[in-house]
């Protein structure tokens, strides 16, 4: 028996959705091409995402370059703590992911949250066999692997660059234009659809782990202490959780509760983050995913990537296995603070207060045509340095004679010539860091469920078949369109007809007159066309007006229905 895996690669590639690319060259493992298919229902669901997460949150989309410059990634930290662990085999010299390997040999889910050392044991301990040849891995080393892949900007070698491996950083290295642009007001949203790239050291599941694949990301940038989210607004909205603390005991089990009391009982610590767990959770009930087959778990401690504080990841069941489909992250003000310092921009907000505040601001105003004389070229500096000491430390000026430290040397500098004094000031607000809430979403994944949770088996009029139950939002074809006979050429014209009409109105057809009509309906329902229409001779030689067949995929009903009144009916059967 076929897993469900399986059976869906094999579908994928024959009804075209997805298969591997440059497959004429042998192809490269990771990489896929969504064909015509998978390509539709790809876009669909950016589109579903974009609706609700840019349009209906009142969001901002951006669109940032996929190769960004080395110093982007010092800054975010990836070049230094985006790895893998990477194990080789000492025979065939095939390279594994030693924390995925054990997962798989002995059920141990937690080998990635693990220092390197205790991964070498539990190898050793579990005698780990490399996969492809069967050669023992005890003892081998197992090191860590930058997944970015590196590139050069323009010719020689001299500016690196790397492929951007979260859509995430284009929007935040971009914060002080946006921020302009969201009249530099709390909060608001940032999202980007695009391409990412890891280079995976194994890729698997088919395009469930590749190396170039698509996320859908929103930064939502918030006062942490000030903003608030629009909780009630999903504070019903059923989730299943499965918190760290459960999976933490054996006997672990699941949280089935609402978003609001979730927040409420600080099973999920923040009110942002419960959120968007309440939007996620609907949204992917709408586009299609099987929500008994669905949950929410967070993260334990060990497993966060090195930016967040917090996460959820929200994850669909396929084969048996949970995938992560999507992140739920609070990355606090870890990268605006880390670009702010490393770049040379401001990637800060102006926070009004309500009232305007006095403030006692320490002030020096050495005078310089004593320091000019006293301390030469090194005046310049002493002064700069009687002005940091002077934010930092205002009772050094408290006495006769002032000190201060430049390039390693300690210079004295008279109190009356320092010329220090506090001054009162009227401020009307301060720079802040805002704080980063982001959903995650990995568009390629979330197409790998539907196609999984949509496949079913039944009997139409005592043959079996297989369908996809796509929703309509979503199916990458609305309505297939036949004459019941390909040589009558009454029924072929009056067929093209409609298909140029459904066209007109919006709707992706296609038009098919070869094989019976049975065989032309298990095509469509096998890649899951919703809705199919046929043109037949006693629909057109009635009395009255000219009528057609539409046949529903899911029960196989058939409604007959005037062609004037198609494009209507299908609408409606369409919003359900
Ligand atoms: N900016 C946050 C971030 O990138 P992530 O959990 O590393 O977080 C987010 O990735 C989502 O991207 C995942 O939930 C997953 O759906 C998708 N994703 C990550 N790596 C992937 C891969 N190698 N192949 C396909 N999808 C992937």
């Amino acid at each position: 028996e076929e897993t469900e895996g399986e059976r869906l690669a094999e579908l994928a590639k024959r009804r075209g959705y997805f298969f591997g690319a440059s497959g004429a060259y042998g192809g490269a493992a990771g990489f896929y091409t969504f064909g015509p298919q998978g390509a539709s229902l790809k876009s669909n669901v950016e589109d579903a995402w974009r609706e609700r997460f840019t349009v209906q949150e009142g969001n901002f989309e951006v669109e940032a370059p996929t190769i960004m410059p080395e110093p982007v990634f010092e800054a975010s930290g990836h070049l230094d703590g985006f790895d893998d662990m990477l194990v080789e085999c000492p025979q065939c010299g095939e390279s594994h992911r030693a924390d995925h390997l054990i997962e798989d040999e002995t059920g141990i889910e937690e080998a990635e949250t693990l220092p390197i050392p205790e991964v070498e044991d539990l190898i050793e301990e579990h005698e780990i066999q490399c996969p492809a040849c069967g050669a023992h891995l005890a003892g081998e080393p197992v090191d860590d692997f930058n997944l970015m892949f590196e590139t050069n900007i323009g010719p020689g070698s001299s500016t690196p660059g790397y492929l951007r491996p979260e859509t995430a950083q284009g929007i935040f290295v971009e914060f002080p234009r946006i921020k302009e642009y969201a009249r530099n007001s709390l909060p608001f949203g940032v999202t980007q659809i695009g391409r990412a790239y890891r280079n995976e050291i194994s890729p698997r599941k088919s395009i469930v782990r590749t190396r170039e694949f698509t996320q859908a990301e929103l930064e939502q940038f918030v006062d942490p202490e000030r903003d608030e989210p629009d909780l009630e607004s999903v504070k019903d909205v059923e989730v299943t959780l499965y918190p760290a603390t459960e999976q933490e005991q054996d006997d672990g089990g699941y949280v089935e509760t609402t978003v609001g009391a979730a927040v409420e009982e600080g099973i999920v610590g923040d009110a942002w983050v419960g959120y968007f767990l309440g939007v996620a959770q609907e949204w992917y009930e709408r586009i299609g995913v099987d929500m008994d087959r669905f949950r929410f778990r967070q993260h334990l401690p060990g497993e966060r990537a090195h930016y967040a504080a917090d996460c959820w990841d929200a994850e669909s069941e396929v084969d048996g296995d949970w995938i992560e489909i999507a992140g739920f992250a609070y990355r606090g003000d870890y990268d605006l603070s880390k670009h702010d310092e490393y770049g040379d921009d401001e990637f800060t907000i102006f926070r009004q207060f309500d009232e305007p505040k006095e403030v006692e601001e320490a002030v020096v105003e050495p005078d310089m045509s004593v320091l000019g004389p006293e301390f030469g070229g090194a005046a310049g500096d002493v002064k700069a340095a009687l002005e940091d000491l002077a934010e930092r430390d205002p009772s050094a000026f408290e006495g006769d004679v002032v000190e201060v430290e430049v390039d390693g040397e300690t210079h004295e500098v008279d109190a009356d010539v320092a010329n220090f004094r506090i001054e009162e000031r009227t401020v009307s607000g301060e720079h802040i860091t805002p704080h980063v809430i982001e959903p995650s979403f990995g568009v390629d994944r979330t197409v790998y469920t539907l196609l999984a949770h949509a496949y079913e088996r039944d009997e139409v009029d005592g043959e079996a078949r297989s369908f996809l139950s796509l929703s309509p939002e979503v199916a990458p074809t609305d309505v297939g369109v036949f004459p019941l006979v390909s040589n009558v050429e009454r029924l072929v014209e009056r067929a093209e007809g409609i298909v140029d009409d459904l066209r007109t109105a919006g709707f992706s057809v296609v038009y098919d007159d070869s094989g019976s009509i049975g065989r032309r309906y298990r095509r469509q329902d096998e890649v899951g066309t919703p809705f199919c229409v046929t043109v037949d001779r006693d629909g057109l030689e009635g009395d009255g007006p000219d009528t057609v067949t539409i046949r529903e995929r899911d029960t196989a009903r058939q409604v007959r229905v005037p062609v004037s009144d198609l494009v209507d009916e299908l609408r409606a059967v369409e919003s359900g």
